[in-house]
């Protein structure tokens, strides 16, 4: 199975593809149309088609290829906006609204599990929140009282799952985990059992209608009464491209020498903060640690990413060998909560589920109840809180949005001579760099075999440059990120064409 990044996740491993069983679209009109196959599109959909809906997946490489295939998995009631600020932005009312939706959505999940017979390593444990000095306790004890104001599941404890030293620490009880791909493909699995059909390698390029939404993919044009886009980001320039900025999280799986995985979830509230939990896969246990998370695009060197998170873990735990390391991406939401519901600007059927931040697993169920409730009846009790078209006069929001606007420079000109290419950049295989060329700047990537690709580093959504990310050898985009291979085909949305390729050609041959 790939994924959308060069390094394999834990998820991947020994993962044999899915393959879909039903395909036939032809002459059908969709009851609703989901864009990506990832947990929050296949769970959706699956609600949906169990709720007498007749539902189309269309996914523009395979299921996981996302997110999914690269989170860490932890299934969480509380979230990175922790209660006190959903308090401060939202009020006391709207926070409990937010833990009942997690509460619903772990429902969901254990629902899921035991209706279909998903075998997914899905274990309940309780998450650990700690703190490490005088001001991450001040901080703790207002998420705590926040918390239990919200009426989550919470209460102080005494110990943590790990050996790190802390000064105080809280519980979330009913927390959960499990095995991300395992668990999409089971629910793949029960939506085609249900009469659901999944498409792979169908891109969906736009939407266009009313009553019937005309809807323009790579394998022709389907028909559908409802679309969601469960992309992460939707495509086309949007509000929502101003009101979420895209994050890359960095991942660890490790084997110990001395067994001391952790039975919980526990989580510190260094800025940004580590997380850990404990997963077995085939028979082996590997400690899951996550963390190091910066803007998309906005560090240099990805690679030193791993390398800091890798001597964190280091420090605190007896490490045999690192197994697995990958990076994945999520989109932070501008006040604090996910948007999902009707997507602004587009026709009333047209909906989307995204600012899900670090808590895609959580979200990804919440989006599945309440786009289903939504479709189905035309209401839900979480549609206002969750609502894209929602703007709250947060503090920060117009840095938020002027953090997005990077930098745009383009390269102008299809064709360069491989004898200046030469010149311009003295590459090893498999390394990438921006480079100016004539004033403007050039994306040059050298294969395993050598051979020199050039692109134009604009990106395809509104004009950003982009930049290499060297752990996943991918060209990110800081702006909205979108995310190309090395050869410039679009990995992530919201861009929908591939990066211009520059051609080279030889001015020795050409004589
Ligand atoms: Fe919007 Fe690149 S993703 S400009």
């Amino acid at each position: 199975m790939k994924r959308d990044g060069a390094l394999l996740s834990l998820w991947q491993n020994k993962i044999p593809e899915f393959q879909p069983v039903n395909g036939q679209t032809e002459g059908k009109v969709f009851d609703v149309m989901v864009v990506g196959g990832g947990i929050t599109g296949l769970t959706t959909a699956l609600h949906l088609q169990r709720s007498g809906k007749s539902c189309l997946v269309a996914e523009a490489y395979h299921l996981c290829f996302g997110t999914t295939g690269g989170t860490t998995a932890h299934l969480n009631t509380f979230f990175d906006t922790s209660y006190d600020k959903i308090q401060k932005n939202f009020g006391e009312e709207d926070a409990q609204l937010v833990a009942r939706a997690a509460n619903d959505a772990m429902d969901l999940f254990r629902a899921n599990i035991e209706t279909y017979a998903i075998k997914c390593g899905f274990e309940e444990k309780d998450g650990y929140l700690f703190s490490q000095d005088e001001a991450q306790t001040a901080e703790l004890d207002k998420i705590y009282q926040a918390s239990l104001k919200a009426n989550a599941e919470v209460s102080i404890t005494e110990r943590i799952p790990i050996d790190i030293s802390f000064q105080k620490a809280i519980v979330y009880h009913d927390q959960a985990q499990l095995h991300p791909t395992q668990y999409v493909y089971g629910l793949a699995r029960a939506f085609e059992e249900a009469g659901g059909i999944i498409l792979q390698d169908c891109r969906v390029q736009d939407c266009k209608g009313d009553e019937i939404l005309e809807v323009r993919t790579t394998k022709g044009t389907m028909k559908a009464a409802h679309l969601i886009w469960a992309t992460h980001i939707p495509p086309g320039v949007n509000v929502l491209h101003f009101r979420c900025a895209p994050y890359r999280s960095y991942a660890l799986a490790v084997q110990l020498k001395d067994g001391a995985y952790p039975e919980n979830l526990a989580y510190d509230m260094v800025d940004p903060y580590h997380y850990y939990r404990t997963q077995e896969v085939d028979g082996i246990k590997y400690l899951i640690a996550g963390g190091e998370d910066h803007k998309t695009a906005h560090v240099k060197n990805t690679e030193e990413c791993f390398r800091k998170l890798e001597a964190h873990v280091r420090t605190h735990f007896h490490v045999e060998e690192v197994s697995f390391k990958w990076s994945s991406q999520y989109f932070e939401p501008s006040d604090g909560l996910a948007y999902i519901g009707h997507l602004p600007g587009n026709p009333n059927r047209v909906f989307v589920a995204t600012g899900f931040g670090g808590n895609g697993m959580t979200y990804s169920h919440i989006a599945a109840i309440l786009l289903t409730e939504l479709i189905n009846t035309g209401q839900s009790k979480y549609e206002k809180l969750f609502h894209p078209g929602r703007l709250k006069p947060i503090a920060g929001f117009s840095n938020f949005i002027k953090e997005g606007a990077d930098v745009v420079a383009q390269f102008i000109g299809k064709k360069l001579s491989k004898e200046k290419l030469t010149e311009l950049a003295d590459l090893a295989p498999g390394e990438a760099r921006l480079v100016k060329y004539e004033g403007a700047s050039l994306a040059l990537y050298k294969d395993e075999q050598g051979i020199l690709h050039a692109v134009n580093p604009t990106c395809t959504h509104v004009k950003c440059t982009v930049d290499w990310n060297s752990a996943e050898k991918s060209w990110d985009c800081p702006c909205h990120g979108a995310r190309y291979s090395p050869d410039g085909k679009v990995l992530t949305g919201p861009a929908g064409k591939d990066l211009e390729v520059v051609e080279i050609f030889s001015l020795m041959e050409e004589k």
